[in-house]
């Protein structure tokens, strides 16, 4: 099998990655940016400083699985849930969205990365609403990473919705009940059309999924760290993906090794 190249040079940092297989490469990575509020308030900071290091730590290691021939990252930036904070982490954790889809897209584009988003958007603001169509319209050519930011994003209210608009279609006769099956109802969720989730990394300590992406994550490979997201960086995001080359994916199945 074909091996990457010995050094990976990200941001100026060189990273050893020589001994992982092309192959073997996970197409689709899930990522539950864990750990950012506790990384602040260590460090005497409002929470929201450990948001924006996440903002950070994001970038960095979307530029790495680039590198590594990933297609896709999801990532979890506000979940259905995280309503329930003060307001004004909420409030700043929507400048901070805002920010970064303002700043941000110059970088993407030279980096070809395609924005996508999974959530409802109604609920967030006109303002931010529209820079996140801004984003995916001005990255919708770039054929490189798919970056699909969860922004509002809940799972369990994704697979109501698609079950809505199945239901919707079926009374209207344009789908046969007994036609539907797993892949086609894949494809009225928000990650319809990328690939199946190969890896979700999860940092912080907790062990949990958190309403994140239930039905995408069915076979997927767990990856847990007690580090807090801000301090995640690309030499740890290899270590995951050195050990999901080493899992035997079984898929039900008996061993494929
Ligand atoms: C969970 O950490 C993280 C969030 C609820 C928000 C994640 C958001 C970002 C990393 C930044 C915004 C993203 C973009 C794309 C600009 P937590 O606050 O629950 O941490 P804790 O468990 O330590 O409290």
């Amino acid at each position: 099998m074909q091996k990457l190249p010995e050094q990976l040079i990200i941001e100026g940092k060189e990273y050893n990655a020589g001994d992982l297989f092309v192959e073997l490469i996970p197409k689709h990575v899930a990522v539950i940016m864990d750990g950012n509020g506790r990384w602040a308030t260590m460090r005497n900071q409002h929470r929201t400083t450990g948001h924006r290091a996440g903002a950070e730590t994001l970038k960095l290691i979307v530029h790495t699985a680039s590198k590594l021939g990933i297609k896709a990252i999801t990532a979890y930036a506000f979940s259905t849930e995280n309503w329930k904070r003060p307001k004004l982490e909420v409030d700043l954790l929507m400048m901070l969205l805002d920010k970064y889809l303002t700043e941000e897209i110059d970088y993407w584009n030279q980096n070809n990365v395609k924005i996508i988003f999974s959530g409802d958007e109604t609920a967030l603001a006109d303002k931010l609403q529209k820079k996140m169509k801004n984003a995916v319209k001005t990255t919708a050519n770039n054929n490189g990473l798919v970056l699909n930011l969860a922004i509002n994003y809940g799972s369990r209210a994704e697979i109501v919705r698609a079950t809505k608009k199945i239901t919707q279609e079926v009374l209207e006769g344009r789908i046969v009940l007994e036609d539907l099956d797993e892949k086609h109802f894949g494809e009225y969720l928000y990650t319809s059309g990328l690939p199946e989730i190969d890896l979700l990394i999860r940092p912080g300590g907790d062990m949990r999924i958190s309403n994140f992406l239930l039905w995408q994550i069915a076979y997927a490979e767990i990856w847990l760290t007690p580090i807090f997201w801000p301090d995640f960086n690309p030499e740890l995001f290899i270590n995951a993906i050195r050990d999901f080359q080493k899992r035997d994916r079984r898929f039900g199945g008996l061993n494929s090794k």
